[in-house]
């Protein structure tokens, strides 16, 4: 016989996705209404205002794309690009080849700069692509959780304008956690998930659009057949897909209420709790927050004797890499904090595997009692490797940066 769903208690220190907020899965437990009834169409209009505060803008669209991060990615990319458009990625780990991957399913020409994993861009390498390139769009990641690096972006906004490109960022791992300003650094797009620093589990990708970004979209929006109205004159070449088509989405979020997917009603209570507790706390005391146990980690591991990978001074506030010690296997390590502790930390891909391990404060678990616990048990569990380690030294050094 298959028993109910029960799950082992788990603390959650990897890169995402992390424990949600107890109260984003109460808000997850409420009883469904119909897609249409004034309470949910006022409950998503509520949704789209707190993510403005949470992404900073008054962008009007700005909404829920129903699927993990990937799919509010895909959605910008995919309305934004069309077969032929040039589009430049700055690649600085994982995601940003993810970015290539989305682009080039789009048919887009797709053209690329790298930095060695662990470094980030100066803008003025960027704005030479941007200039040899031509690109329609520059899509970039904020923080690339493969890395821990976080790109910054307050330059690249004004050097698309510059040049008048759209500009596209990933900002699933860092928002809510690190400084990000949509209006302020005019960003067209940017696009999110819950399981990170917004504390609630994967599955709605939070987006916003720029007037300009929605305009373009706008001129490829083609209406289904058997809702399509007088007025709905296909335009523009038809956006590739239809489930992740923004122009259809953008009609269904608004006042139109154009027929389009049927709202995953669960995960938009919870993106709205993940949002409306951010906006709560305080955007700015949030950033804080991420940074004071992130900081607390990184001294942590410092104080117990590991080394941290990356130019730590561009790292996210809400992860560490921290080098996996000679002698120890990286994978056993893990699963003897997973099964003696019940904590889970992250491994890491492509060259980094084996070398670091992925270490998250973030969302919900940006929090004291998590990091000084993680801490402790990552002690434990390399003493028994032989590993000499500092005794105590590492939640030593966390409560030094509490104090
Ligand atoms: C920066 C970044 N982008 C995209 C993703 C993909 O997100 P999802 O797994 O929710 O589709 C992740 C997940 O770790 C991420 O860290």
């Amino acid at each position: 016989m298959i028993g109910p769903v029960n799950p082992p208690t788990r603390l959650l220190m990897g890169p995402g996705p992390v424990n949600a907020d107890p109260r984003v899965l109460r808000a997850m437990s409420a009883p469904l209404v119909g897609q249409y009834d004034p309470w949910m169409t006022a409950t998503m209009n509520e949704t789209m205002a707190l993510y403005r505060d949470v992404f900073r803008t008054g962008n009007e669209q700005t909404f829920l794309v129903d699927g993990t991060s990937r799919a509010g990615i895909e959605a910008a990319l995919v309305s934004l690009l069309e077969p032929g458009d040039r589009v430049l990625v700055p690649v600085f780990g994982r995601f940003g080849h993810l970015l290539v991957e989305i682009a080039e399913r789009c048919r887009a020409e797709v053209h690329t700069i790298e930095v060695p994993w662990g470094e980030v861009f100066p803008p003025e390498q960027v704005e030479d692509a941007v200039r040899r390139v031509r690109p329609k769009v520059l899509a970039v990641v904020q923080g690339d959780t493969s890395t821990t690096m976080c790109q910054p972006l307050a330059d690249l906004g004004e050097i698309c304008r510059r040049h008048d490109v759209l500009l596209y960022c990933d900002a699933t791992a860092s928002l809510g956690g690190n400084a990000f300003e949509t209006d302020a650094w005019g960003l067209d797009i940017a696009t999110a998930g819950l399981q990170k620093c917004l504390g609630g589990p994967s599955g709605s990708a939070p987006i916003t659009l720029s007037d300009r970004a929605a305009e373009v979209i706008d001129g490829r929006k083609h209406v289904e057949a058997g809702i399509r109205e007088a007025g709905d004159e296909a335009a523009g070449e038809r956006i590739a897909s239809n489930y992740l088509d923004l122009a259809q989405i953008m009609d269904y979020w608004g006042p139109r209420r154009l027929n389009h997917h049927t709202e995953a009603t669960t995960m938009l209570y919870g993106a709205r709790e993940c949002a409306r507790l951010l906006v709560e706390e305080g955007l700015d005391v949030a950033v804080e927050r991420h940074a004071l146990h992130g900081r607390a980690m990184l001294e942590g591991v410092r104080g117990l004797g590991l080394d941290v990978f990356g130019d730590v001074e561009h790292k996210m506030h809400n992860v560490v890499a921290v080098a996996i010690p000679d002698g120890v296997d990286g994978d056993r390590a893990r699963a003897g904090l997973l099964t003696d502790f019940g904590i889970e930390i992250g491994t890491s891909f492509g060259p980094l595997h084996g070398k670091v391990w992925r270490i998250g404060t973030m969302g919900y678990n940006a929090r004291t009692d998590a990091v000084l616990v993680t801490l402790a048990a990552l002690e434990q569990v390399l003493r028994a490797y032989g590993v000499p380690l500092t005794a105590g030294g590492g939640v030593a050094a966390a409560q030094e940066v509490y104090a």
